[in-house]
């Protein structure tokens, strides 16, 4: 049974949680409430939820010790994915994992660092959930101070009597329990979604815990922002072209607005932009041999962003329609991810069907076509 709910008795009651507690709401409480909101739950999901609060808090505070700590750099090996691992990964990753294995909460996990998927060992007890986790996003970001952050989604185990693995977790999006991502900026903060609204905590760190800061975020349904690395423009499609060059054409072009654009290059930093002030994100699957699945991770990167992106009323695509939808064939498989604001992504959308040839996958860009991959 899932154990996610949903409003808490302040919300129920049509009160703000301030006004209910007459002070701060801490994370504790609010997971608490939402408990107390799910018939026969057993405390599993909050358990889960707690430790991996404090996974995040320790990534944080490894985090923000930077180059202090002799933790800073990269390992000189390559992770599954074909990139260079940060020292900074590895260690995130173990605190990630040691922090929620012992709980009783979770059968087995899958993180960008770990080639397979990570079985919780016997000598804990086995829980009903998955856990997918990306421990350090953005991690190219580090050395020079930029924020950086953790993501995951929690999935309910389908076969809790079978031994855990890979198809456990191929499961689409939707089917998602709770998701969320820490964000370690100028402040450290964690935006979770059980399924009902997107909540922001942010660390007071004289007190050691998360304040209820930013309840029930909202992403508008408009937006003249944009966040694209246009340094891949010449491998776009032609509806991502269109898109942005309509975009950069501003006031006197066919959308009559100016508009600005952002790229930080960490997909936290860029999806709790956009919860906060709305805004579109897109990193599209290209024409290069890497690119023609996307670069996004699907299970724990893609999916709980949009998991989030839809509780706040936005909308999360492949380009094609809702990334939720669907369902991903292996662990670490990419994706095209476009999310934000409701309108744009929908006029995105309408931009691939009206140009749905992909021009790499006609026969001069195959492999001895003309146009060879550009790597
Ligand atoms: O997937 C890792 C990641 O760092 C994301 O956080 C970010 O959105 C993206 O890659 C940045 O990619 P690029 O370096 O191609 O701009």
């Amino acid at each position: 049974m899932i154990e996610s709910s949903g409003r808490n008795p302040a919300e129920e009651a049509g009160e703000s949680q301030h006004e209910a507690f007459g002070r701060d709401v801490t994370l504790t409480e609010f997971i608490i409430g939402e408990q107390r909101k799910v018939p026969h739950a057993t405390g599993g999901f909050t358990a889960l939820v707690n430790d991996i609060r404090l996974a995040c808090k320790r990534i944080g505070n490894a985090v923000g010790k930077g180059p202090l700590d002799g933790i800073a750099g990269k390992t000189g090996t390559i992770n599954v994915q074909g990139e260079q691992q940060a020292r900074m990964d590895v260690v995130a990753n173990d605190l990630f994992i040691r922090t929620t294995e012992w709980g009783g909460s979770l059968a087995a996990m899958v993180s960008e660092e770990l080639d397979d998927v990570y079985v919780v060992p016997d000598r804990y007890p086995r829980g009903r959930y998955l856990l997918a986790f990306d421990p350090l996003d953005g991690s190219s970001n580090i050395d020079v101070n930029v924020s950086v952050g953790s993501i995951f989604s929690v999935l309910a185990d389908p076969e809790p009597d079978a031994p855990p693995g890979p198809a456990s977790f191929l499961q689409a999006g939707r089917r998602q329990v709770g998701a969320g991502y820490a964000i370690y900026g100028p402040t450290t903060m964690l935006v979770l979604s059980f399924g009902r609204g997107v909540h922001g905590f942010t660390l007071d760190r004289e007190i050691g815990e998360f304040i209820l800061t930013h309840p029930d975020l909202r992403i508008p349904t408009a937006t003249s922002e944009f966040a694209i690395n246009s340094s891949n423009a010449r491998f776009w499609e032609p509806a991502v072209e269109r898109y942005v060059d309509e975009c950069l054409a501003g006031h006197s072009g066919p959308r009559g607005k100016d508009f600005n654009m952002r790229w930080v290059a960490s997909l936290v930093a860029e999806a709790h932009r956009i919860l906060l002030r709305g805004g579109v994100f897109l990193y599209p699957r290209d024409e290069r041999a890497h690119g023609r699945n996307g670069k996004l991770r699907w299970l724990y990167e893609a999916n709980p962003i949009a998991f989030l992106v839809e509780q706040a009323g936005g909308r999360a695509s492949t380009g094609d329609g809702p990334i939720l939808d669907l369902e991903p064939t292996s662990i670490h498989q990419r994706t095209g991810l476009v999310f934000g604001s409701t309108e744009e992504v929908e006029r995105i959308e309408r931009y691939h069907r009206d140009h749905n040839v992909r021009p790499f996958e006609a026969p001069l860009f195959n492999a001895r076509g003309l146009f060879r991959d550009a790597g």
